[in-house]
């Protein structure tokens, strides 16, 4: 009897969000794991026929954006476009299936962005307020600062190089004005103090304070994520401690401009979550929602407002103070339905420590890919470890290739290779039509379905692989007991043979059917193997396999070799998008600008790199150079142009990020050595000829090197 449910009566009908990345680099393995996590209940759920509408987009906007791009020479509109295409092929290769992918650079978050703004203000009481500022001033990057900008010496215990927000070494948290000396980690400059009115949301307004009370009370959120509001709100709810927020910034900024307001903008963290909305308003708006659902008619703000719809945000832990305070506040006093719920998980580790590029720990999924490794293996090893809890996960090379080697491969589908091999031989690839089912089958695999049906639902991935090991165990073991290769020498035993293979055959199709959300790739070719070329949906747990097609092995084993590879110090190109800066890298030469939100990796005072061979080496030519000129760029914030004489027919243009440091007068005639064979570079301002080199550590300057005397242009360096 069928006892698996096929498709429901009322279908839900879920607006699903993962984070939205920073349009600033390539994704890291943690933003992948996100990916995963959310593809596989959203594929779960459209498995069950819920109507899904899962949909991404760029968070574009930002200091760091706006920064990197300077420094590469390049429009913010460049940079994010360049690394959107990074980003977009890493989801489309680790099978993400987002319906939507968008950009909150657009017409869709400009008008909700200042819609939702225009609401909040207009409220009575109004909930935007206005209030002079004062804050620290780059004079020569002509911006104000984040704290995350500023760096300077504790005032607690005398540390060095801290940044405005608080001290790494003593842990004191204090105001940017507190720290001695304090110098803009862009430039170096000494920072002034300058007034500026900015815009608040006022989260304290009692109104806002009680909504939230109740929104998270009426949320099923984690109990850990419901803990950490109720710190926020005070246990009495009332929100004592709870500050407005500074929502604007001002201009040069790269943003939205805030309405009725010249030079001023939203700050990057009040249209990141619009972006949730204008990315699904471009899902509908397109056509997209109504091709794949064609009894979905209604238009985004009909579908986005209708109570039925439920809307998930699946994000990091260090992000949920943005998700559950201010998202649901900006949504309820726009007048607009708040979040169904936020689904947080925990960051991921690596062999029990926190990944970190700049030390070289952790895996880069771009190398992964490289490597041609499968991304099916990742996605079962994070579903193998994936809870509905806010807890970190570890990943361990060892553990990872256990798994996949002897679970997937050597449980999963070894079932499908040896069943397959009797019944192509023996019967041609026809199974034996359903007889009775086997004892293993009627006590176990229908309960199991069932139970996996409900934790994948609740995102408890572990425990439903586990029982789905579990089964695959249960068909190995009733194959090895019937003995098939025996059974098989006599023809007597036909039937018997053919019983035997047939069932774990279709136990196989259980399994690829229960499998399907976490291996989509693997289970379509299992469908196509078993004779249906489509995606399996829930129901296929109801219909027995009747044939087999010609078997392919369907998952390789991970080769130990693979991992070392992955593991290795990556080559230079691996984990930046295409076109990384080739010339007097403004990278190589500043501080890297840490991000606004504080989740980027603070600069390393000396990231340990890897050692490289004598060939690794020689391959850079490096010659020494005469600046025969320097000048300044028009536009360009931190670029000189420098014309070198490399002792060539024809001296070299090349772009040095040095014009903080450096008044280009004092530059000419000096020698310094240069890159001469890095491939050219066009840049917004001319093309590159190759890279002058710098030293600079975590506080200010930079400083050119100086060859000896007797040196000349052209020598080279080695
Ligand atoms: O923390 C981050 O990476 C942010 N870019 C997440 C934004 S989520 C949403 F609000 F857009
Ligand atoms: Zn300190």
């Amino acid at each position: 009897m069928p006892i698996l449910m096929a498709s429901p009566a009322a279908p839900r009908k879920l607006f699903v969000t993962t984070a939205l990345p920073y349009a600033n680099g390539p994704f890291h393995v943690g933003h992948i794991m996100e990916y995963i996590q959310a593809d596989i209940w959203v594929r779960f759920q459209r498995m069950q026929g819920h109507e899904v509408h899962f949909v991404c987009a760029d968070d574009t906007h930002g200091a760091p954006i706006m920064l990197k791009a300077a420094e590469e020479g390049i429009t913010p509109e460049a940079l994010i476009a360049r690394v959107n295409e990074s980003h977009r092929a890493d989801w489309v290769r680790y099978a993400i299936s987002f319906d939507t992918t968008h950009t909150t650079h657009s017409p869709e978050n400009t008008e909700l962005a200042q819609s939702i703004y225009r609401r909040l203000r207009d409220h009575t009481p109004s909930l935007i307020g206005r209030r002079t500022i004062e804050q620290f001033y780059d004079p020569v990057q002509g911006m104000f600062l984040a704290d995350r900008y500023i760096k300077g010496t504790c005032p607690k215990c005398g540390a060095k190089d801290q940044y405005g927000d608080a001290c790494e070494v003593c842990g004191s948290t204090y105001a940017p004005t507190d720290l001695i000396a304090p110098y803009s980690a862009i430039t170096g400059a000494k920072p002034e103090l300058r007034a500026s009115e900015h815009f608040f949301f006022r989260l304290s307004e009692p109104l806002v304070v009680a909504f939230l009370e109740r929104w998270t009370r009426e949320t099923p959120l984690q109990p850990e994520v419901f803990n950490k509001i109720r710190e926020w709100l005070g246990e009495d709810g009332a929100g004592k401690d709870l500050a407005d927020w500074d929502i604007s910034r001002d201009a040069p900024y790269f943003g939205i401009e805030i309405p009725d307001a010249p030079g001023k903008y939203f700050y990057v963290w009040l249209d990141a979550p619009i972006g949730y909305l204008a990315a699904l308003k471009k899902h509908f708006d397109s056509g997209a929602a109504r091709r794949t659902y064609p009894t979905e008619t209604r238009s985004f703000d009909e579908f986005v407002a209708d109570p039925e719809v439920e809307q998930y945000h699946f994000i990091g832990k260090d992000i949920v103070y943005f998700h559950t305070l201010f998202w649901p506040a900006m949504l309820r006093f726009s007048e607009r339905k708040t979040p169904t719920n936020v689904f947080v998980h925990g960051f991921i580790t690596f062999s029990g420590e926190k990944m970190s590029k700049s030390r070289g720990t952790g895996i880069s999924p771009q190398r992964y890919l490289e490597l041609g490794m499968n991304p099916e293996w990742l996605r079962y090893y994070l579903a193998a470890k994936l809870n509905d809890r806010v807890e970190d996960l570890d990943f361990n090379p060892d553990d990872f290739v256990a798994r996949v080697n002897s679970d997937l491969v050597g449980k999963y589908v070894n079932i499908a290779s040896r069943a397959a091999s009797f019944l192509t031989r023996y019967f041609d690839g026809a199974l034996a039509p359903p007889g009775p089912r086997p004892a293993w089958w009627l006590t176990s695999a229908d309960a199991a379905a069932r139970e996996i049906r409900t934790w994948l639902n609740d995102r408890q991935y572990s425990r439903a692989v586990r029982r789905i090991m579990e089964l695959a165990d249960l068909i190995n073991r009733h194959f090895d007991e019937h003995e098939p290769w025996r059974l098989a020498k006599d023809p007597a035993n036909r039937d018997a043979l053919h019983r035997v293979v047939s069932d774990c055959m279709a136990g196989f199709k259980l399994l690829s059917v229960l499998l399907a959300p976490i291996i989509p790739t693997t289970a379509r070719a299992a469908a196509a193997f078993l004779g249906e070329d489509r995606d399996f949906t829930w129901a296929d747990l109801d219909v027995a396999p009747t044939r087999i097609g010609e078997y392919r092995h369907l998952v390789k084993r991970i080769d130990p070799k693979d991992i070392d590879a992955l593991l290795a110090p990556a080559p230079a190109s691996t984990g930046t998008e295409r076109g990384a800066p080739a010339v007097a890298a403004p990278e190589a030469t500043l501080p890297t600008a840490p991000s606004d939100a504080g989740t980027a990796d603070a600069p390393a005072a000396a990231a340990a790199t890897a050692a490289i061979s004598i060939d690794d080496f020689t391959k850079v030519d490096l010659r020494i150079a005469r600046i025969v000129a320097a000048e300044h760029v028009e536009g360009a914030a931190k670029l000189l142009k420098l014309t070198l004489d490399v002792g060539e027919a024809r001296p070299r243009t090349v772009f040095a990020g040095i014009k903080a440091a450096y008044d280009p007068a004092t530059l000419v005639g000096r020698l310094t050595p240069m890159v001469a064979n890095l491939a050219p570079r066009k840049m917004k301002f001319g093309v590159s000829e190759g890279m002058i080199l710098a030293a600079s550590g975590d506080g200010p300057g930079i400083f050119l090197l100086a060859p000896d005397a007797g040196a000349a242009p052209g020598m080279r360096v080695k």
